[in-house]
């Protein structure tokens, strides 16, 4: 996938810095944080299913960076519980609706058992916040009380209540696999959007777009490998919890992409089997006002793309006509001046400062840490890094904004413009470099960190 959007060696170099194969200490308190993770497993027979499972915040635990432990008891009528056999690869994502932070782990069932489920950690890494909406949870029964959920419902993927959950979403998450020499890998992301960002088709496909991310494409390069797919519709007011298990396919070549504001590509999915359970989840959210994600206020929607696409179509069939015969006392002129309107050029970028060309002494004020940053030695995040400290960070090349950082003093440039904006004060440490001061001369920098 990395090689057809052509960043595949960029990312090649990024990868192998941002995947883990432990949890970083912030990781593992984050996960011990959470009232809920989402859960990728994959059936015996092959399918893929996405999950949420909840429990009162403490459930889960690492005690050691390799481990997670689960203390809640999965519903048993759960089909993603159905691929949590001993051994079973599955892929786990904490997600923080009312921070927007979210990790991701992918491992392997150590045991799964009446005390719970133990997992060992194969990949780890941050994810940053784009497309997340604002939502504030609250517990209303017991976690592990699945007496309280009624039996869940096989339905039609046609049928008019998957369609109305489906279309109401801004928020699902979905998971997907490979098999190759090493074994399965089973991964499970976020993906937001406005309400109505995957469009139902009429044959009960649906068309989801794909927004600028992390370039990883965790999940759309797995379905270039394999199509099997398991979505998850959660239904935050309810508490219900739509399930879907298919197959994927990547579209990187349709008009739709154009006309859809934001999206760089589309997948679309065919969903064999649905099932729904009603208040499945212990949790209620609450959309907080102002909660909309800044980046999905950018994006399109279907009406738009149909719209957009119909003025185009209108467009190319008009046709060329030819005037025969011109009445004099229909010609009316005009004489025009010099322009009296305004025009505002778009501002220039300003250019960016030139990168220290000696050592500049770093203080890491928060840590109590200094480090000496050399020219050539890379960014302050591989410095702070290097140094022992875990700054988050996601996407490692100036596209997400996670791992702005405050500079309290000292300055700092880019090698090129990144793409997300840190704002005055704050530095993009995963790309910046500290500049060369031609104020006071002095060569050390301080960062909030
Ligand atoms: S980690 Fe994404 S901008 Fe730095």
């Amino acid at each position: 996938m990395q090689t057809a959007v052509g960043v595949a060696e960029r990312m090649g170099k990024v990868g192998p810095q941002v995947i883990r194969n432990f949890m970083p200490n912030q990781h593992r308190e984050f996960f011990a944080q959470l009232p809920f993770i989402v859960l990728g497993a994959v059936d015996a027979s092959g399918d893929a299913w996405a999950t949420l499972i909840a429990g009162n915040p403490g459930f889960l635990h690492s005690p050691d960076p390799q481990t997670l432990e689960f203390a809640a008891i999965p519903d048993p009528r759960d089909p993603g519980v159905a691929g949590l056999g001993d051994g079973s690869a599955i892929g786990l994502l904490g997600i923080e609706l009312h921070t927007r932070r979210r990790n991701r782990m992918n491992g392997r069932v150590v045991t799964h058992d009446a005390g719970g489920l133990r997992v060992n950690v194969e990949h780890a890494f941050g994810n940053c916040p784009q497309y997340i909406q604002l939502r504030d949870w609250q517990m209303v029964r017991g976690p592990d009380d699945h007496l309280a959920v009624s039996q869940p419902i096989a339905l039609d993927p046609k049928d008019p209540r998957v369609q109305a959950l489906i279309t109401a979403a801004d928020t699902f998450f979905v998971a997907s696999y490979i098999d190759d020499e090493t074994g399965r890998h089973v991964d499970v992301s976020h993906r937001g959007g406005k309400s109505g960002f995957v469009r139902v088709n009429a044959d009960g496909s649906l068309t989801i777009p794909d927004f600028a991310g992390n370039l990883h494409f965790n999940t759309l390069g797995n379905f270039l490998i394999n199509p099997k797919a398991g979505l998850v519709f959660p239904d935050f007011e309810t508490g219900d919890l739509l399930q879907l298990t298919g197959d994927a396919e990547v579209v990187l070549d349709s008009s739709e992409i154009a006309a859809f504001a934001g999206a760089e590509r589309l997948w679309t999915f065919r969903p064999r089997r649905a099932v729904l359970r009603h208040e499945a989840l212990p949790l209620r959210f609450v959309f907080r006002p102002e909660g909309w994600s800044p980046n999905i206020l950018r994006t399109g929607d279907w009406d738009r793309v149909r719209r957009r696409l119909d003025a185009e179509k209108l467009h190319s069939n008009w046709r060329p006509f030819r005037v025969e015969r011109i009445v004099e006392e229909s010609i009316h002129a005009e004489a025009f001046g010099p322009a009296s309107v305004d025009r505002q050029q778009a501002p220039a970028e300003p250019a960016l400062a030139r990168a220290a060309a000696g050592p500049v002494d770093v203080v890491f004020v928060r840590s109590g840490q200094e480090a000496r940053w050399q020219p050539g030695s890379g960014s302050l995040l591989e410095l702070a890094e290097a140094s022992g400290l875990t700054p988050d960070f996601s996407c490692r090349n100036g596209r997400c904004g996670t791992c702005a950082t405050r500079v309290l003093a000292g300055s700092v440039t880019y090698p090129s413009p990144p793409a997300a904006r840190a704002g005055a004060e704050h530095a993009l440490i995963c790309c910046a470099l500290p500049a060369a001061d031609k104020v006071s001369g002095s060569n050390q920098l301080v960062l909030d960190l």
